[in-house]
């Protein structure tokens, strides 16, 4: 349903006429008053369907229609213009009522641990750290993890400001309405009389204890039972809707409902156990957080307990395995925490993951089921996937129909034909995957499964190098690794550009518009005008959306040329490590396996890639475009392995800061071995703008000086390279 804009004037001047509603001094007719308001509730109607719920009901060519016909009453009335028209939308067409909220301090997520030997291996890793000897015991809290989804709420003065979804971590969506629906969450927080404890592991809580801080993000887990989610999907099915999948996905839904009163008629609940942000906060340690949540009003989960050393964080998790599923809620693991909140700041985030935390997982949940048929994939790099097609099936909440047979050693190895009843398992967000056969089940008719000679997407010859379990594609050009290497860069971890989804690309390969990610930054307006689900406004949003993706940190980037082997810690570690696209392209492999997180094998890989001189071409073209190819603060003349990353520099603060005083600021700069200073000259290395920045701001783009926000400063001094040497 492409959307045709073209003007149509004589239709207009037909729709003025009609009404006979000639500008006259005593104001515009009220039949052109109420046509106006009328078209505004339907056009807003409209934008509601499409973009919020997506689920058009009229055409693109009607859509317009109206458009057309309210910007010419405006342009004929200016007397009835208002902000609030959607003709006044122009440039941000996406009518999302979720406004984009930035957390003060970033939502992490965790690392997993599956068994007793991988929490073992997170301890070690932990007194590495913080250098200290086995004898030395860590005291943990094990706390379940909720199977929901994360929300950050903030007090000022106690009072429940904001409500906001996690969204990438650094940046959510705002909620506040529907999470006010929530009858458990406080929308004051009272410093009321002490309650009881939520657990006996748990401190008490003095009244001393509980004032309110000025300021205070508030995090935790919104969730649906069991009941409130069978009671959901059966209204629904009744209603002919679709259902949810899981009591996460409900939850998450009703969430985001555009129409608080639909979540307040859902039942959620909510468990609240980190903090964010947080003013004047003298919290020593996470169960004391918990306690202080409890007796501020908060709802917090009772099956927590402190432990004394990681045999007993095993105890638990032992215990948890059956008594989960007792709960009348999910929980997919257990979250174990250093205690103290002394060692957390110590021990800092690597990544997106905190090391003082970890998520134990549960082994992965396994059904069988009937294999019934197996197709091959193509992917990014070439290779070729053979995937399970199986009777859909249900695991742990979730239908599954695929699964992956990873290469054709594997599929010898466990034997699978069509036909076989299989064992298949998921685990968390991994791909589901084949274990074994039932061979039990088997009737004789079941057919064994060849890999292809030919790439089924191009008809090349496939190839599988001496000692490689992978059989690949040799071509570059098939269309669907193509496609693949697309998907992969405009992803959500890599460059993140919205709304291009499979088939848009799919189009814009098929006719020839697009080869490789770098055609994407010359796509035209006019070109993707005719491609199908395209109209006016998807479009400029899209360009726009492209056009954004440009200033993509150098490790998205790097990510998102799909290296073989390099995943996102990598290319983290990889632009910081040498801070420019230029310089990693001339890196030897000797050079790259000094990198942390880079192997022998991702060297090479690295090196292959540079080699090509289509790859060159390529990031040349990137680069002609604009997208950013170094890290935010590299100046061409920078050597890269300087000690600090300020040692001998100078930064200037200016603007309300957010995330730390002046003075916890200039200490930071000092501590990495620069200087703060008050004014900007061409010599500055940075400038750190919060908030209200003003003229120094100015200054500093005048002269060319490096802008960074809180974030990209905390960033870069926290970045890969130096936790590493930490
Ligand atoms: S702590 C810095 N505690 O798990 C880590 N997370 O994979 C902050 N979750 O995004 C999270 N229950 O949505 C923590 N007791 C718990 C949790 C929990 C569930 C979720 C949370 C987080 C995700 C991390």
């Amino acid at each position: 349903m492409a959307r045709s804009t073209e003007q149509n004037p004589e239709a207009l001047q037909k729709s003025i006429d009609l009404m006979d509603t000639s500008p006259s001094s005593t104001g515009p007719d009220p039949a052109v008053r109420e046509r106006v308001e009328a078209l505004r509730a339907r056009i807003n109607h409209a934008n509601y369907l499409y973009y919020v719920l997506d689920a058009p009901e009229i055409s693109d060519a009607a859509y317009d229609a109206m458009m057309r016909e309210l910007r010419a009453l405006e342009e004929a009335y200016p007397e009835l213009q208002t902000p609030d028209s959607p003709t006044q939308r122009v440039g941000s067409p996406f009518l999302t009522t979720f406004a984009p909220v930035r957390h003060r301090v970033p939502m992490l997520s965790l690392d997993n641990a599956f068994g007793a030997d991988e929490l073992r291996a997170w301890e070690e890793r932990i007194r590495r750290a913080l250098g200290a000897s086995v004898r030395q015991p860590i005291e943990y809290i094990c706390e379940l993890k909720i199977d929901g989804l994360s929300v950050s709420l903030t007090y000022e003065q106690g009072q429940l400001v904001q409500g906001a979804t996690r969204g990438d971590g650094e940046i959510g969506e705002d909620v506040l309405l529907n999470l006010r629906t929530i009858r458990s969450i406080p929308t004051r927080i009272l410093p009321a009389a002490p309650s009881p404890s939520p657990s006996m592991t748990l401190p008490l809580i003095t009244p001393a204890q509980h004032t309110v801080p000025p300021l205070i993000e508030v995090r935790g887990e919104v969730y649906m039972t069991h009941s409130e989610f069978a009671r959901i999907n059966a209204e629904m099915e009744e209603k002919g809707e679709r259902t949810f999948a899981n009591p996460r996905n409900a939850a998450a839904g009703s969430l985001r409902q555009k129409d608080p009163k639909v979540t307040a008629s859902r039942r959620l609940e909510a468990f609240f156990y980190a903090v964010g942000a947080c003013e004047d906060c003298q919290f020593e340690s996470q169960s004391e957080l918990l306690a202080t949540y409890a007796a501020w009003g908060f709802p917090t989960n009772p099956n927590v307990r402190v432990c004394a050393n990681l045999q007993e964080v095993i105890a638990f998790c032992d215990e948890w395995a059956d008594r989960k599923n007792t709960l009348p809620y999910d929980i997919d693991g257990v979250v174990v925490k250093v205690n103290s909140f002394a060692l957390q700041r110590a021990l800092g985030a690597v990544s997106r993951s905190p090391r003082w935390a970890i998520a134990y997982k549960y082994p992965a949940m396994q059904v069988r089921t009937r294999v019934e048929d197996i197709v091959v994939d193509v992917g990014r790099t070439g290779a070729l996937t053979p995937v399970a097609i199986l009777t859909p099936v249900a695991v742990g909440g979730v239908v599954v129909s695929r699964a992956t047979l990873h290469n054709a050693g594997e599929i010898a190895r466990k034997d699978v034909r069509i036909g076989d009843t299989v064992v298949i398992q998921r685990a968390g967000e991994v791909i589901p995957e084949v274990v074994e056969v039932v061979t039990e089940a088997r009737t004789g008719a079941e057919v064994p499964f060849q890999m292809p000679s030919r790439c089924p997407a191009c008809n090349t010859p496939v190839v599988r190098p001496e000692g490689e379990a992978v059989t690949r594609c040799p071509n570059a050009d098939c269309p669907r690794q193509v496609l693949a290497r697309l998907e992969h860069f405009v992803s959500r971890r890599a460059m993140n550009i919205e709304g291009l989804g499979q088939r848009h690309l799919e189009q814009l390969v098929q006719v020839g518009l697009v080869r490789d990610p770098a055609d994407l930054y010359a796509l035209r307006k006019e070109q993707m005008l005719p491609l199908e689900r395209m109209g006016d406004r998807l479009a400029e949003k899209i360009l726009q959306n492209i056009e954004e993706s440009k200033t993509r940190p150098l490790s998205r980037l790097i990510f998102a040329l799909g290296i073989r082997h390099v995943g996102e810690r990598g290319a983290e570690a990889l632009a910081a490590h040498f801070g420019s696209m230029e310089r990693l392209s001339r890196a030897t492999v000797e050079e790259l396996a000094l990198v942390p997180d880079v192997g022998e094998a991702t060297a090479e890989s690295i090196v292959a890639y540079f080699a090509s001189p289509r790859h060159r071409q390529m990031l040349e073209r990137l680069a002609a475009a604009g997208v950013r190819m170094q890290n935010a603060l590299e100046t061409p003349g920078q050597a890269a392995g300087t000690a600090g990353p300020l040692s001998g520099k100078t930064v200037v603060f200016t603007g309300t800061l957010q995330r730390f005083t002046r003075e916890e600021a200039e200490a930071l700069v000092l501590q990495h071995g620069g200087r703060a200073t008050g004014s900007v000259s061409k010599k500055t290395f940075c400038v750190v703008a919060g908030e209200k920045a003003g003229s120094k701001l100015e200054k500093a783009r005048q002269l060319g000086v490096p802008v960074l926000t809180e974030e990209e400063f905390l960033q870069m001094l926290e970045g890969p390279g130096q936790a590493s040497s930490s």
